[in-house]
């Protein structure tokens, strides 16, 4: 659902958010209640789908959306890895995207977190707009977690999700950052003036893939009166707030199967050298590879002009590109 609401042009008006796909019927109220932050959440979505496809642009599954298909595929309708990330990823592109709009002022609702102010320990002036990631957090809480919530929170696949969606927001919340900026004659700091800035979404996207490729698998078990993911290998140490869980192994993405939304690995373009998972070998799962020569046009002898322009020619250059069988 975040794919196709990535996807449409504005809203603006409650009427869109009857429109909108895929959306359940308490995720419409709160759309009609939080018009103006519905913008964010459509920005927070496309944010995620391009990181996750930054991510694993080099992996077998490249998080591809595709309008034919159940959003990234049924790979994320399964409990597997894959659907944790992607979970993860769009629950903190929500935080982020609506944090980022209350600093900048364009919603009513947030503005500043000014709860951060006065001067700090290292003798730094707050400067009293530190970003609202508390808002962004739990606005992310109650518009991505609904889902889970009105299934009855207690299948194994709603716990699956809302663990991975905490721990996407988790990954925003332990990489935030002091930035400054220095005021005085020239440029010297006589006196700084700090910030609480969430960190660029890269790093998020990059801690997320970290906890990906140690994500831990689990099983759900009875706690008391209640049910709870645990490890199902008992050896492995308890995941925490942060780790990503999942229930089922990875299909492995070799072959294309449109049923289940995997679109294989023919015709990716893979690494001849390389001998991890963006390698010929790994990628193309040992079916071999085409090779083609392939110009490509690049900039050359670029030369600086004064002032202040740069002037290229431009250049062919021939290339071996490999693909996948
Ligand atoms: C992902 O891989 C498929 C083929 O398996 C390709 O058609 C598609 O362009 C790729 N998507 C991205 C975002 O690289
Ligand atoms: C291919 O893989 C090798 C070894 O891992 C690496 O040094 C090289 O930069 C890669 N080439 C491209 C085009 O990514």
């Amino acid at each position: 659902y975040l794919a196709k609401l990535s996807s449409v042009g504005s809203i603006s008006e409650e009427e869109t958010c009857e429109k909108l796909k895929g959306l359940i019927q308490r995720q419409v109220q709160m759309c009609k209640r939080n018009l103006e932050v519905m913008d964010s959440v459509r920005r927070g979505a496309q944010l995620a789908i391009e990181e996750c496809q930054y991510q694993f642009r080099n992996r077998r599954w490249n998080c591809s959306t595709l309008d034919s298909l159940p959003v990234f595929g049924k790979v994320v309708t399964q409990g597997t890895r894959e659907a944790a990330f992607v979970y993860a990823i769009s629950s903190a592109g929500v935080a982020f995207a609506v944090t980022r709009a209350c600093s900048s002022g364009e919603l009513e609702k947030c503005g500043c977190d000014r709860t951060v102010h006065g001067v700090s320990p290292q003798g730094f002036q707050w400067s009293g707009c530190s970003d609202n990631i508390a808002y962004g957090v739990a606005f992310s809480q109650s518009f991505v977690d609904v889902r889970e919530r009105s299934k009855g929170a207690s299948s194994s696949r709603a716990l699956m999700n809302l663990h991975n969606n905490e721990a996407g927001r988790k990954a925003i919340l332990t990489h935030m950052r002091v930035e400054c900026k220095c005021h005085g004659v020239s440029g010297s700091c006589e006196v700084k003036t700090c910030w609480r800035a969430v960190p660029p979404f890269r790093q998020v996207g990059h801690a997320l893939k970290e906890k990906f490729d140690g994500a831990t698998e689990v099983e759900p078990r009875r706690v008391g009166s209640s049910r709870a993911l645990v490890p199902r290998n008992a050896q492995f140490k308890p995941h925490t707030d942060e780790d990503l869980v999942y229930l089922e192994p990875s299909p492995d993405f070799c072959e294309q199967d449109m049923r289940s939304g995997v679109l294989g690995t023919r015709g990716r373009t893979c690494n001849k050298t390389s001998k991890a998972i963006d390698g010929c070998e790994l990628l193309c799962c040992g079916r071999g590879f085409h090779t083609a020569q392939v110009e490509l046009a690049e900039r050359c002898s670029c030369k600086f002009h004064w002032c202040c322009f740069v002037k290229c020619r431009q250049c062919q250059r021939l290339v071996e590109l490999h693909t996948c069988r």
